[in-house]
């Protein structure tokens, strides 16, 4: 990790929960304010996301100074991502204590059975993240692992978004939403116009595999 990856890094944790304080410091710290330092924090926690996944797709695609340093730090940009994650982790148990020992009104089932699972994904990203266990793990369950979970996420982001913004009642101004799809839906394009016609798309080596062994063959 680089000088400004390390300052990424530890950046992070403060300003999260300076965000988060700030929010409830405006909103008050009972389930209203909660509920928006919720939305803030998942919001901040957007951007190292989104750059994480871009990342290598971004950089096959249309190498710059900047896709490099991104292909570079996208382990850091990812750890940056599970810090922000964290501190959301952190207001839904306080949003839990709010309401005990009823389930809070703001948390929906999805939630629970599509959320949860992405939440707990993201600290098994994150802890498989320190050079140690990375090194102590099988190269092809890490990758899988880590695939796997960035695109769980992605969805989970989706059907957040999506699923509020038709939801909320009084409902929040379009601004709030529609940007965050829109980058969504164009990060996953970046994904596959890699896996199409990016210099690593797996379909054009197995195609051209099986093109070498017929001519071998036949
Ligand atoms: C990887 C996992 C998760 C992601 C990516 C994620 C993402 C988001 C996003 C984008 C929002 C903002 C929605 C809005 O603006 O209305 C949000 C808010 C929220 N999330 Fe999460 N979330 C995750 C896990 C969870 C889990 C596990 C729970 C509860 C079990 C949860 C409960 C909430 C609640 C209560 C809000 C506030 C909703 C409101 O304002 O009414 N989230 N989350």
């Amino acid at each position: 990790m680089g000088v400004i990856g390390r300052y990424l890094v530890q950046a992070t944790v403060p300003l999260t929960v300076l965000l988060g304080a700030w929010i409830l410091s405006e909103h008050g710290s009972g389930d209203v304010g909660t509920r928006e330092a919720l939305r803030g924090t998942a919001r901040i926690a957007f951007v190292p996301f989104v750059l994480t996944f871009i990342a290598r797709p971004l950089n096959e695609l249309h190498p710059t100074r900047v896709s490099r340093w991104l292909f570079a730090n996208r382990g850091t940009l990812g750890v940056c991502f599970g810090l922000c994650m964290t501190s959301h982790f952190g207001l839904l148990l306080w949003l839990h204590y709010l309401s005990a020992p009823d389930i809070p009104e703001a948390v929906t089932v999805a939630d629970y059975v599509i959320g949860g699972p992405g939440l707990f994904l993201v600290f098994v990203m994150l802890v498989t993240s320190a050079k140690r266990v990375h090194a102590a793990i099988d190269p092809r369950w890490w990758g899988g692992i880590h695939r796997f979970g960035l695109y769980l996420v992605w969805f989970i982001f989706l059907g957040c978004l999506v699923d509020s913004y038709g939801r909320k009642s009084p409902p929040y101004p379009a601004s709030d939403y529609l940007p965050f799809i829109a980058v969504l839906i164009a990060a996953m394009g970046v994904r596959l116009g890699a896996a199409l016609f990016g210099p690593n798309r797996k379909w054009a080596r197995r195609a051209a595999n099986e093109g070498t062994r017929g001519v071998t063959n036949g």
